[in-house]
């Protein structure tokens, strides 16, 4: 899979080099570029927000940047930027040979050539700076995750006021062969960017609950790594993500239960005794049982849910 991030902070996805999204970089099954939004202004000062229209509090980001960003990374009418790399980098040669080369020295060839095309201007000695860190490891990822021809990105917006994130939002994106996020800062994004890229690539606007983030990069963070443990190869023992909290099967609107391992006895507490008998059936009832008790505790509103699903009468006797 192959994720594209534009954003003011690029700093902040250093967290994906590290652990398992890390180590699926290295295995070539997750193939990241970080975007420095900055590399797409041409002002001295990176100018990326300014006022609301209608007046109001805070700012809002404005929509060119963003727009060189989307047509560099999905252009309009494309085939796409990654299937491109060898024209994106004779583009780059054409404008800048300066930029591309820095660019190259980062060795993140496709997307950074083609960044470097439209952005001759800005693709400077910060954007340099800032891709070790946040493409390291991209190269060997790269290779393993390009994406064909012709394929778009599907476009990701955090937002407060979007569609609320799921796991099953989650297993649909693991699905997709490609991912642009869009961290919006400040009051948000400029809207006419969400509808110019929705000429182009399917686009959600998605929200992580009912709370408000400074911006949009820890959201991103959160949906890839949702994401990235759903990706085929990624999490060592493929049965842990079946168990999880509302995953599809007998565990959907259930929250999972508690979880134990060694010593059998600590501090005088000991682990449930089913969970030592060895006697499977037993052990999944229990950990359905204790899995409504804990959703009736802390989420009742999903036991409705589940009562037009697999809800048989020992769940009734449960929870009664
Ligand atoms: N940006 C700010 N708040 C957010 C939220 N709750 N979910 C997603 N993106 C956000």
């Amino acid at each position: 899979m192959k994720l594209d991030i534009v954003t003011i902070f690029p700093e902040y996805f250093a967290p994906l080099e590290i652990s398992l999204l890390g180590k699926a970089r290295r295995a070539g099954l997750l193939d990241v570029h970080v975007h420095d939004l900055r590399d797409w202004t041409h002002d001295r000062h990176r100018t990326v927000d300014d006022t609301p229209y209608g007046g109001g509090p805070g700012m809002v980001m404005k929509p060119d940047p963003w727009g060189e960003a989307l047509d560099t990374l999905a252009p309009p009418n494309a085939a796409s930027a990654a299937g491109n790399a060898a024209s994106a980098a004779n583009a780059a040669g054409a404008v800048n040979a300066a930029s591309a080369d820095a660019d190259a020295a980062n060795c993140d060839a496709a997307v950074n050539a083609a960044s470097a095309a439209t952005n001759a201007a800005s693709a400077d000695a910060d954007a340099a700076a800032a891709s070790p860190a946040t493409n390291a490891g991209g190269d060997a990822a790269s290779a393993g995750a390009a994406v064909p021809a012709g394929v778009v990105p599907r476009m990701i917006i955090p937002t407060p006021s979007g569609r609320p994130f799921t796991q099953a939002l989650a297993a649909e994106y693991a699905a997709e062969p490609w991912l642009l996020f869009a961290c919006g800062r400040y009051e948000g994004i400029d809207s006419r960017v969400a509808e110019e890229a929705r000429t182009r690539m399917p686009v959600d606007e998605v929200s992580l609950g009912d709370f408000v983030l400074a911006g949009g990069e820890v959201a991103v963070l959160v949906m890839v790594e949702a994401i990235g443990r759903l990706l085929p190869g990624v999490l060592g023992n493929v049965d842990s993500v079946a168990d999880d909290s509302f995953a599809p099967g007998p565990m959907e609107s259930l929250l999972e239960g508690p979880v134990y391992t060694k010593p059998p006895v600590w501090r005088d507490r000991a682990v449930p005794d089913v969970l030592l008998s060895g006697h499977h059936g037993a052990i999944a009832r229990w950990r359905r049982d204790e899995a409504l008790r804990r959703t009736a505790r802390h989420r009742p509103e999903l036991l409705s849910r589940l009562a037009s699903g697999p809800f048989d009468e020992h769940d009734r006797r449960v929870l009664r």
